[in-house]
């Protein structure tokens, strides 16, 4: 099974690694090498934020490097992320600093600035053969007192690092859903050109079930 299983068809041209991007839940127990991991982490912190605050900050776990964090944050995902998770090489965790450094006030950006930074470097691993799998099936007070993360800091996500496996590793049901065509909603769907859409057009967000 090729690395570029379930490539994305973009009704549009996009960057490849745009479309090649994807969430997989079988990784080679390929170790990432450190040049790369800084190499995600620059592209995440490369990201535009409100103020200019940087508010990501991230918790890396590499299971080489630093076993007992990679564990700490295994052991706080929900066990059906657990089963495939546990042979990934690095689990990484993402936080918002929720007040601005300038003046201390509330920082309503910060979640949304965390979102973006961790988007580009999803795109930086693609380019460096690598992919990650965002997850919020994970207890937020496990992570919270196994670190000691202070309260001014909330969890975004969890997410895996590391190269594509193969397939076979995984149970049929996972193994299914890593086949499963990658689509998207068509740009009618989310993009509102010149004003939000009437009641009286047809949307999918108001379909009867
Ligand atoms: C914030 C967030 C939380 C997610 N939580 C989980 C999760 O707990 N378990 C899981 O297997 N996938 C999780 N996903 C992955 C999504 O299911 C996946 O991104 C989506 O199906 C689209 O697939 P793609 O990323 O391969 O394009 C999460 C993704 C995001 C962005």
């Amino acid at each position: 099974m090729s690395e570029l299983t379930n490539v994305l068809q973009p009704e549009h041209p996009i960057l490849p690694q745009l479309a090649q991007r994807r969430s997989p839940r079988a990784y080679t127990a390929q170790p990432v090498p450190a040049e790369a991991l800084n190499q995600l982490f620059v592209a995440a912190g490369s990201a535009a934020s409100c103020f200019g605050e940087q508010p990501w900050r991230y918790l890396v776990g590499n299971k080489e490097a630093h076993p007992e964090a990679f564990a700490k944050i295994l052991s706080a995902l929900g066990e059906y992320n657990q089963v495939w998770v546990q042979h990934a090489p690095v689990l990484a965790v993402s936080l918002a600093k929720t007040t601005f450094s300038h003046d201390g006030n509330p920082n309503r950006y910060a979640l949304h600035d965390v979102g973006q930074a961790t988007a580009t470097l999803a795109v930086q691993a693609v380019e460096l053969g690598l992919q990650i799998h965002q997850m919020a099936g994970f207890s937020q007070d496990a992570v919270r007192t196994s670190f000691s993360i202070p309260a001014e800091y909330e969890i975004a996500a969890v997410f895996t690092i590391g190269y594509p496996g193969a397939l076979d590793q995984l149970p049929d049901a996972l193994r299914e859903r890593e086949l499963a065509p990658r689509v998207r909603k068509p740009l009618t769907e989310y993009v509102f050109e010149g004003g939000w859409p009437q009641l009286s057009t047809e949307r999918y967000d108001q379909a009867p079930v």
